[in-house]
Formats: structure tokens, C-alpha cells, sequence
């Protein structure tokens, strides 16, 4: 039996015990296992405490929270279109992972790591150089709109195949951060998909981390129980898009 069609839950004597994952409707991982980290299971929550429903996020919307580190950003998108199935992704070194599709009622939900992989840059609460740029707006990066743009170099990333590159310096894709969608609607981030950056960015961004999560120690802890998530503008004071 895979260990992931169970849910470790606390008992009435404080005993760890696995249940059945009933309500859990959807996943997104993948199936082969490779290149994929299980961390905390974690509910996506509104800035009020209160469970973020799946069919009321507000499509191409950069959503941000941190997972699956206290101090990690990533986004969480509803896209305008369904997102492929079955992607096969590669890594600089030659590792090949599969991207299984977004979730939601028409696959159209998506999070990924928020650091680039090409220098780290990632939103922070001053200002963010990486976000989904809509449909609607123009980027320099690519030749579409409707695709995750780092404007620190102009590299452009497919929203709606796990984040490989289109263009510009970055060769990885983003990380995915994997997520479920309930039978109740809420959203639950599970694990990391891909090449993340996490040892390097917590390596190389030591001052930050001091100045928003109060050090790397503290930066480092693995998010539990819940993760706020909230609109770029409000996760971020300035929003810098090329
Ligand atoms: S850090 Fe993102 S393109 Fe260079």
C-alpha cells in the first residue's frame, strides 16, 4: 500500500494513527515517486484564519504563501485554461520527473516554489521581481502572456506545465509545490516536486532571512498546520514586472 493513500493523524492518546484519506478528492504528484519530497500536510488559510475555498479564487491571480520552510515563498494560481496532464520534466543534470496535471474541477489550479531557479531572486515582503503575468499584459520575457515571468533576468516559465522554462536564462523549472483539493473545497499543500532551491537560497540570503523571519533558524522551520495566503500586493510592497 503507498504510504501516500494514508493520513497520519493524532489520536485521542496522542498516538500516531493513519486513516483513510477520504475527503481528499484530487492529487498532484508524481507517480513514479522521483524527485518528489513529502513535507507537513498544510491547509491554505485567508489572512482571517479561514479556509481558502478552491472555486473562490479569483483566476490569474498571483496567490502567495510560505511553504513548505516558514521562510520559502510560493504561488498558488487558478489559471484561465486547464493545465496539461502527464508532463514530462527534465533538470539541468538530466533528471527526468513527471508533472501530472493542476487540480480543481478543470485542472486549472497550480502552485509552484516562488525562487527562481536560475538566481533566486523570489518575492519578499519589499518587493518581488518573479509573479504569473496575465493574459491580458505584456511581458519582455516571452512572446505570450499567461505564463510565471522572473524579471530579474527575464526568464518566462509555463504556468500550465509545471513551470518548465520557455526562455531566458533559468534551464530548471520551478519547483512544485504539490497541493489537494478536498471534497469540502479547501486546499492542502502537501509536498515539493522538482529541483528546489531551497539549500541554496537559505545559504545565500542570510541578512534577509534575519530581517523578515528573525534568522535562518527560524526561516528554516517546516510551515505546520496551516499557511496564510494572500494576494501578491498584499504579500509584497513592490511589485516589479518587465
Ligand atoms: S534570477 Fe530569475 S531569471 Fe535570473
Amino acid at each position: 500500500m503507498n504510504r501516500r493513500n494514508f493520513l497520519k493523524v493524532a489520536s485521542a492518546t496522542g498516538a500516531m494513527v493513519a486513516v483513510s484519506p477520504s475527503s481528499i478528492i484530487q492529487k498532484l504528484y508524481a507517480s513514479n515517486g522521483l524527485m518528489y519530497t513529502a513535507y507537513e500536510r498544510v491547509q491554505l488559510v485567508g489572512a482571517d484564519g479561514a479556509p481558502i475555498k478552491a472555486s473562490a479564487l479569483k483566476k490569474e491571480t498571483n496567490y502567495m504563501f510560505n511553504y513548505p520552510h516558514v521562510g520559502t515563498p510560493a504561488m498558488l494560481l487558478d489559471l484561465d485554461d486547464p493545465s496539461a496532464k502527464d508532463v514530462t520534466l527534465k533538470t539541468e543534470e538530466g533528471e527526468e520527473y513527471l508533472w501530472k496535471s493542476g487540480v480543481g474541477a478543470k485542472r486549472t489550479i497550480v502552485a509552484y516554489s516562488a525562487i527562481c531557479s536560475h538566481q533566486l531572486a523570489h518575492p519578499t515582503p519589499s518587493d518581488s521581481f518573479l509573479q504569473y503575468v496575465q493574459k491580458d499584459k505584456k511581458t519582455m520575457a516571452y512572446k505570450n502572456s499567461g505564463v510565471i515571468v522572473c524579471s530579474s533576468h527575464l526568464s518566462a516559465f509555463e504556468a500550465k506545465e509545471g513551470a518548465k522554462r520557455l526562455s531566458g536564462p533559468a534551464v530548471d523549472p520551478l519547483a512544485s509545490v504539490v497541493i489537494e483539493v478536498a471534497e469540502d473545497d479547501t486546499i492542502w499543500a502537501v509536498g515539493v516536486l522538482g529541483a528546489d532551491r531551497f539549500h541554496a537560497y537559505f545559504k545565500t540570503f542570510k541578512p534577509e532571512l534575519k530581517e523578515f523571519y528573525g534568522g535562518k533558524r527560524k526561516a528554516k522551520k517546516l510551515v505546520k498546520i496551516s499557511a496564510k495566503t494572500v494576494v501578491l500586493n498584499e504579500y509584497t510592497k513592490e511589485i516589479i514586472q518587465y
